[in-house]
C-alpha cells in the first residue's frame, strides 16, 4: 500500500459530557434521557438473562452497553426494540410507553437496531435491502396501495433516500448487486445505511465492529460520529473496548443481566465492578493482574480492558508532565 492509500488521520471529535444528574451510579438518572427503562426482567427456564432495576439512556449522545459473553446485552437489545417480550418491566421511548409493543411499532416510533449476525438478504440487491428499510411504505398498506399514484412518487422518494446513503457509505457502486457478494464488512455497513433509511431518532447498534476488516474500521467509527452530529442517538454493544473509548460519550456495563456500572468511559473502565465483571469466570486471577501489579493470564477480554486503562493512566502521567 502506497502513503496515499493510507486513511487519513481521524479527527478527534468532542465528547459530549453532562449526560447525568447528581453523583454516577447504576442506574443514575440523565439530563434528557430517550429511553427510560425501569424493573426489566427476563427469564429463559431457570436463568436470567437480564435483571435491570433502572437504566436510562442519553439523548443524543452515543452509549456503549459493553459486558462480558451472555451478561445480557443482545437480550435488553431484544427487549428495548420489541423483538423479544420481558417477564416483567416497563420502558419509555421518547415518552412513548413502548411495553408490549411490538418491534414494527417500535420502529415506526423512530427507534431502529441492527443484529450481532448481520440480516442483510443475500438474495436481494444492496438497493432493495435498503428499500426495505424505509418506513411507511404506501405500497403496504393495501387501500393506499390501490392508488397507484401515490405509491409511485413515494418509491421515487424512497429510492433517492437509499442512493444518498449508498453513496454516503461507498456502497453506491454496488446498488445492484446480491447483498450476499458484499464482505462481512460491507455487509455491516449496509445494514447501518438500512437503519438509517427509516429516519431514526435512536440507532441501536449489536456488536458494529464484529467481523469488520480494519480498512472498514474508521469508516464505520466515523458513520457512527456523524450519526451524533446529526443529531440522533446510538447506543451500542461492542466487545472491542478501544472504539468503545474513543467514541462512547457514556458506557453502560452490564453483567450477570444487571448494570453494574455506568458513566464516561475514562472513568467506567477503571471502575473496580467493571474490572471484577470482566474477571468473571477467572475468580481465581488475582485482580493485581488486571492493574498491573502481578504477572498472570486474563481472558483476552480483562487484557483488553486493562491495556486501556494502562494507556489512560499513561495519557493522564504525560498531561502532568506537561501540565496540558
Ligand atoms: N433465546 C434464548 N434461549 C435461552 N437462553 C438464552 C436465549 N437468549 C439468550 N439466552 C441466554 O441469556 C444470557 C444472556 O445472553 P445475551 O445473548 O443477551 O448475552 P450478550 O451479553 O449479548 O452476550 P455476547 O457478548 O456473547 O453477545 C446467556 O446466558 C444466554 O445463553
Ligand atoms: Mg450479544
Amino acid at each position: 500500500m502506497s502513503s496515499n492509500d493510507m486513511p487519513a488521520a481521524p479527527v478527534e471529535r468532542a465528547k459530549t459530557t453532562g449526560l447525568h444528574k447528581g453523583d454516577i451510579v447504576p442506574g443514575v438518572a440523565k439530563v434528557d434521557p430517550i429511553i427510560i427503562a425501569d424493573g426489566i426482567r427476563r427469564t429463559f427456564g431457570g436463568l436470567t438473562a437480564v435483571n435491570v432495576d433502572h437504566v436510562e439512556i442519553p439523548r443524543n449522545a452515543i452509549t456503549a452497553l459493553i459486558g462480558p459473553n451472555g451478561a445480557g446485552k443482545t437480550t435488553l437489545f431484544n427487549l428495548l426494540t420489541g423483538f423479544d417480550k420481558p417477564d416483567e418491566g416497563k420502558w419509555t421511548f421518547d415518552g412513548h410507553s413502548l411495553a408490549g409493543m411490538g418491534a414494527h411499532k417500535v420502529a415506526r416510533l423512530g427507534q431502529v437496531r441492527t443484529f450481532q449476525l448481520t440480516k442483510a438478504l443475500g438474495l436481494l440487491t444492496v438497493l432493495e435491502n435498503m428499500k426495505l428499510g424505509a418506513k411507511d411504505q404506501i405500497g403496504e398498506n393495501i387501500f393506499r396501495g390501490m392508488i397507484p399514484s401515490l405509491w409511485r412518487k413515494q418509491e421515487a422518494e424512497i429510492e433517492e433516500r437509499a442512493i444518498v446513503l449508498l453513496k454516503k457509505f461507498k456502497l453506491d457502486a454496488k446498488s445492484s448487486d446480491f447483498a450476499a457478494s458484499l464482505s462481512g464488512g460491507q455487509r455491516k455497513l449496509l445494514e447501518m445505511a438500512r437503519a438509517l433509511m427509516s429516519q431514526p431518532t435512536l440507532v441501536m447498534l449489536d456488536e458494529p465492529m464484529a467481523g469488520v476488516n480494519p480498512a472498514l474500521t474508521q469508516s464505520l467509527l466515523d458513520h457512527i460520529l456523524d450519526l451524533k452530529e446529526e443529531g440522533m442517538t446510538v447506543l451500542f454493544v461492542e466487545h472491542d473496548m478501544h472504539m468503545v473509548r474513543h467514541i462512547a460519550d457514556w458506557v453502560i456495563v452490564m453483567a450477570e443481566g444487571r448494570v453494574v456500572a455506568e458513566g464516561p468511559p475514562d472513568q467506567v473502565m477503571k471502575d473496580q465492578a467493571v474490572i471484577d465483571a470482566y474477571l468473571g469466570s477467572h475468580q481465581d486471577v488475582d485482580l493485581g493482574v488486571v492493574t498491573g501489579r502481578i504477572e498472570g493470564d486474563l481472558n483476552t477480554a480483562a487484557i483488553d480492558l486493562a491495556n486501556e486503562v494502562k494507556e489512560l493512566d499513561e495519557n493522564i502521567a504525560k498531561r502532568k508532565e506537561t501540565g496540558k
